[in-house]
């Protein structure tokens, strides 16, 4: 059997569980308490919380009937499925194995089915486009009512921030059409690009990134009931690496106790740094010594053949920018700069074109001002 992740094992179950986020959680707690369902927006960093408060928020307020009425949608899954996958019927998904298909494929079939229906019936023939059908799978579960269901249901949209700006204004019809029916709760790391419109339909939650006492805290909890041993040094080294995320944080400490039973300083800094990471580092290392097309090749690499995100790869250029020793005034332009491309990347189609801008550049920048 797999060995489980920690984060996952220790996913919080009841609020009892949370780690910080104490304003956020006491007023999920009294909605509750008063039986308040309202459209929420969850926002903050990674692993920070939201996904599982949103699990046991819908958990405590739907009680029995939790299965029936709520369900998760990754918006990003669903963008970039292949509509080769959308397309299968029930009867295809049905000759697959158990584990060959999952809960969102199974959705998606009924899903691309009835986007088909609804197209047909308006007198058009051609097959649904991407956010036809994620427009579908967000309407098909805030639609069907169940005859004794007598309790509203809830619809999380995790990783909301993949919505267009038209899929949005969708959405808030959608909200507003299924009022009575069902309830959204919308995960995203920020508020921004999110129009003013759903923001004033919902209650808007922060979920802060976690403070070093609380993460140490948690790992020491983990690290008893797991035998590991970890001592002071090695705790404040996982805290300050996971930089707040505590899913990153879980994860440092069960890669670093393969090493053994006790776990130093040494032994967290040996398995912190992710290849992305060390990517990164060489990348810019070499745009600023002038090596530009060993640079375009390896930032090729990783997001065409590792498979990153673009975004994750820009992050982790400007994580290791920040740790160079630039002047203040190098530093505003470089980040600048960073910032510029983070917009065009979210704008643009050809994510690639712009981190290659971003490696050209840097060697200008730094050398012009050093
Ligand atoms: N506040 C917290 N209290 C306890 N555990 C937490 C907390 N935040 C994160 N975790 C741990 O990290 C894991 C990930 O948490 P969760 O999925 O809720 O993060 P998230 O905020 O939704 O992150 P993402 O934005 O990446 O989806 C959990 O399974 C849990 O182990
Ligand atoms: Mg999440």
């Amino acid at each position: 059997m797999e060995p489980l992740l920690w984060c996952i094992k220790y996913r919080p179950k009841n609020w009892d569980e949370f780690v910080g986020q104490e304003s956020t959680i006491s007023q999920l707690k009294s909605l509750v308490e008063s039986n308040t369902l309202q459209n929420m927006i969850f926002y903050g960093p990674t692993g920070t919380g939201k996904s599982a408060a949103a699990d046991v928020f819908s958990k405590s307020i739907l009680g029995d009937s939790f299965d029936a009425n709520f369900k998760s949608l990754n918006i990003r899954d669903i963008w970039f499925m292949s509509m080769t996958d959308a397309k299968r019927t029930v009867q295809d998904l049905a000759k697959l194995d158990r584990d060959e298909r999952s809960e969102l494929d199974e959705y998606m079939s009924v899903v691309y089915r009835e986007a088909t229906a609804a197209l047909k019936s308006k007198g058009r023939t051609s097959p649904p486009n991407r956010s036809q059908l994620l427009q579908e799978a967000i309407r098909l579960f805030a639609s069907t009512v169940t005859v004794t269901d007598e309790k509203i249901k809830i619809l999380v949209l995790d990783e909301a921030d993949a919505l267009s700006y038209s899929m949005q204004q969708a959405l808030r019809r959608t909200m507003e059409l299924y009022s009575n029916a069902c309830r959204f709760i919308l995960i995203t790391p920020s508020l921004s690009g999110w129009s003013p419109a759903v923001i004033s339909r919902c209650t808007v939650l922060k979920f802060p990134l976690l403070q070093t006492d609380e993460i140490i805290a948690h790992l020491s909890d983990i690290a008893k009931k797991e035998n590991v041993s970890l001592n002071n040094e090695a705790s404040m080294a996982i805290a300050r690496e996971s930089e707040g995320d505590l899913r990153r944080a879980i994860n440092l400490l069960q890669i670093a106790a393969t090493s053994g039973s006790t776990i130093t300083e040494d032994i967290v800094y040996i398995h912190s740094e992710t290849t992305l990471n060390r990517t990164a580092r060489e990348i810019v290392s070499l745009s600023i010594d002038g090596s530009y097309s060993d640079a375009r090749k390896m930032i090729r690499g990783l997001v065409a053949i590792d498979g990153y995100d673009p975004q994750e790869v820009l992050l982790a250029i400007k994580r290791d920018l920040v740790k160079r020793p630039f002047t203040p005034f190098t530093l505003d332009k470089v980040l600048s700069r960073v910032a510029e491309i983070d917009y065009r990347i979210i704008q643009g189609k050809n994510s690639f074109v712009h981190l290659a801008a971003l490696l050209a550049s840097l060697r200008n920048y730094t050398t012009e001002l050093t």
